[in-house]
């Protein structure tokens, strides 16, 4: 069996109902104000009427229990957390597909496309808002003051640089030159920096030593380049009905993502497509199968994974849930969405 399997069962329902009681609805007239969120988080359908089997992986806040377990900690403490870290990723979500103009994900229309890009503004607002409001919620599952403000620092420093790489992301679609380094820096803003969060707060509800929250905390980070490193690749090369999400849209956009970087620079070719007003989708594909770029991308996606298990070693996790933090470190980097 996959030592992952009794986590995720046991954890993600008691995740999902903190995020439910977090979102109700107060009153008939915010039907609309609760119902896109409940859309987007996959619990109601287009029409706000029930749906199930529609919500995201919640890699999240599996990360943020499984680490306050494996730190010697009480998983349900740290629920608060886990399920704010869901809500801010899913603020991210709501306004990414904005930013970057997408029509789809998780298979199905994004809310700005159903109501409208201001409504949809509005939306992830309120969830970003709900997410420090969840967070606020740690101090009465008995967590300290000082290890609950420890967290919120360490939430609101990732909302900063969450909207710090998406800030780069967009602004290197209209940049023919970007260096890996950017790059880098680019993810570690955009996902790298809530996954480490994401494990440093696992650590700090557990109250493990400043040198194991450390240690998590670069653990999370390298789970989190690595996860964007391989996101690149099931963005160009992915099964889009199993991804959810287009297949064509970053390179129609021009992202500069990890594989298309190591293209530019290898190809006088691609970097003339690249350069033409209109993007030649097959003909980028193609060069860059040519080039070998997936298997360069993944061989990076691995190294970063390989740095992530280092650390986690370092932070020395203890119990089922260290075997089943290993786990899901390696799956991540073979996942198909
Ligand atoms: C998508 O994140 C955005 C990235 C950071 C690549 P996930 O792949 O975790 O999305 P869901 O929540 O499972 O849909
Ligand atoms: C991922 O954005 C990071 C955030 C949403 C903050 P992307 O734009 O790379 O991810 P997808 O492809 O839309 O999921
Ligand atoms: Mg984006
Ligand atoms: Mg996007």
């Amino acid at each position: 069996m996959n030592p992952l399997d009794p986590f995720a069962q046991e954890f993600l329902p008691a995740v999902d109902a903190e995020m439910k009681a977090v979102l109700a609805m107060d009153d008939p007239i915010h039907t609309l104000y609760y119902g896109m969120m409940h859309y987007h988080l996959g619990w109601l359908d287009a029409k706000l009427e029930l749906e199930t089997g529609r919500a995201g992986k919640r890699v999240r806040p599996l990360i943020c229990l499984m680490v306050c377990a494996a730190a010697g900690g009480d998983w349900k403490q740290a629920l608060p957390a886990a399920a704010a870290i869901e809500l801010l990723h899913n603020f991210s979500l709501i306004h990414d597909d904005i930013e970057d103009d997408s029509p789809t994900r998780r298979g199905r229309q994004t809310v700005w496309t159903l109501w409208g890009v201001p409504q949809a503004i509005n939306a992830g607002a309120s969830m970003f808002a709900s997410a420090h409001d969840a967070l606020a919620q740690l101090s009465d599952q008995g967590v300290t003051a000082d290890a609950t403000v420890r967290a919120l620092h360490t939430f609101t420093g990732a909302c900063i640089s969450l909207t710090k790489g998406q800030q780069l992301d967009m602004s290197f679609e209209k940049q023919s030159e970007v260096s890996v380094e950017q790059y880098l820096q680019m993810i570690a803003g955009k996902t790298a920096a809530l996954v480490s969060a994401t494990a440093e707060i696992g650590a700090i509800v557990a109250m493990s030593s400043e040198k194991e929250q450390r240690n998590y905390a670069l653990y999370g980070r390298n789970v989190g380049l690595a996860f964007q490193v391989y996101d690149d690749i099931l963005g160009i090369w992915g099964d889009e009905s199993a991804l959810g999400k287009s297949t064509a849209s970053d390179i129609l956009t021009r992202k500069k993502t990890f594989p298309v970087l190591y293209g530019l620079a290898e190809s006088p070719e691609l970097r003339e497509l690249y350069a033409q007003p209109e993007m030649d989708l097959a003909r980028a594909v193609a060069l860059l199968d040519q080039l070998g770029a997936r298997e360069y991308t993944q061989a990076a996606a691995r190294r970063y994974s390989g740095e992530a298990m280092a650390h986690l070693d370092a932070a020395g996790p203890s119990g089922a849930a260290g075997a089943a933090l290993r786990t899901l470190t390696t799956q991540l980097i073979q996942r198909q969405s």
